[in-house]
């Protein structure tokens, strides 16, 4: 089972079980958190992929536990993401992520499923010291944050022999198929549209940046890794500012890019840096992707989606 199936993520994840000869089944609710006209082209993309089917539905409301019955595995990848509206609209998050994630559980664990691995998120830590290790203390410092963190525990406090569990903590993910509010996405579109960005910030922020190839090998290794009851970091292990970001990607678009600098977000925090001394040992873990091979390839994909576009409208 993968929920969140077509989400950024979970239809790589999905995409990569089936081809490695699992059958796997996609719940998603292709929710507003941006326009689900991108999570349906996922989905028709999937459809056509062996071994693969969808159910339609909100994981907090779906009857789960007849869906689960028979699954090895449920990759827990649906929520809501995103900190800046997290604020605004915080009963959504807790909805999607800490309601859906109750249910699940208890769903995972009356149909006997073997393990569960949850797609927690850095942001559990807020502004604590870097690289921020698993045992250091989490301090989340937006609404977003605060519910990856809520139904973390939850996953991690139902852990047993039955039914184990593990939090993979992902680390800003990036590459193609990314989604359109995340940075990298909205300044590469713009900069090969020639318009202008804004910069929140100053731009010296540092993201640990990872490649969604990676962060989907992660999670299956965690399918089977001796990780029941844990949280496991998954970072690119290269840390970039927003400024380096911006630079990579004028050479890569072949032009300077105006970029105006506005205030800090809130909510977004200063730097982010994964401690990986646990996910190389439990997981053998190993980011494979430097980032400017990967922000190269995620480029290409928004080109070639920009120029279908435009083809399309010709
Ligand atoms: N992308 C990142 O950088 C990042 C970093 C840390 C953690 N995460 C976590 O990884 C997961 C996947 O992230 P993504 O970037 O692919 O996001 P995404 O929004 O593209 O995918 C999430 C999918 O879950 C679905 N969904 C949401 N609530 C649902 C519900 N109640 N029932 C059924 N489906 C529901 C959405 O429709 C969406 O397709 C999320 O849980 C996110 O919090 C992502």
């Amino acid at each position: 089972m993968v929920t969140g199936a077509a989400g950024f993520i979970g239809s790589r994840l999905a995409a990569r079980l089936c081809a490695g000869g699992w059958s796997v089944v996609g719940i998603d609710a292709f929710t507003d958190s941006y326009d689900p006209a991108e999570k349906e082209a996922r989905a028709s993309l999937l459809a056509d992929v062996p071994g693969f089917s969808l159910v339609r539905g909100d994981v907090a409301e779906l009857e789960l536990q007849g869906l689960f019955r028979g699954a090895d595995v449920v990759f827990h990848l649906a929520g809501r993401p995103g900190v800046r509206p997290s604020f605004d609209i915080e009963q959504r998050y807790v909805h999607d992520n800490v309601v859906a994630t109750r249910r699940l559980l208890a769903a995972a664990r009356a149909a006997g499923v073997r393990r569960l691995v949850y797609a927690s998120s850095s942001s559990v830590y807020g502004n604590a010291p870097t690289p921020f290790a698993e045992a250091a203390p989490t301090s989340p410092i937006s609404p977003y944050g605060r519910t990856k963190l809520e139904a973390e525990r939850l996953c991690l406090d139902a852990s047993d022999d039955g039914l184990g569990c593990a939090a993979l903590r992902y680390f800003t993910v990036y590459g193609p198929g990314q989604r359109p509010d995340m940075g990298i996405r909205i300044f590469a579109e713009a900069a090969l549209h020639g318009r202008p960005i804004t910069v929140l910030g100053d731009g010296t922020q540092v993201r640990d940046f990872t490649y969604v190839d990676d962060v989907v090998d992660a999670t299956i290794a965690a399918a089977d890794g001796p990780v029941e009851g844990m949280a496991v970091n998954i970072g690119g292990g290269s840390t970039v500012t927003l400024n380096e970001v911006i630079e990579m990607l004028e050479g890569l678009v072949g032009h300077s890019i105006d970029a105006e600098r506005v205030g800090f977000a809130r909510g977004d925090v200063y730097r982010t840096e994964a401690d990986l001394t646990r996910a190389k040992e439990l997981l053998g873990f190993n980011a494979k992707v430097g980032f400017f091979e990967g922000l190269s390839a995620e480029v290409d994909w928004i080109r070639d989606r920009i120029e279908a576009m435009e083809g399309s409208l010709a």
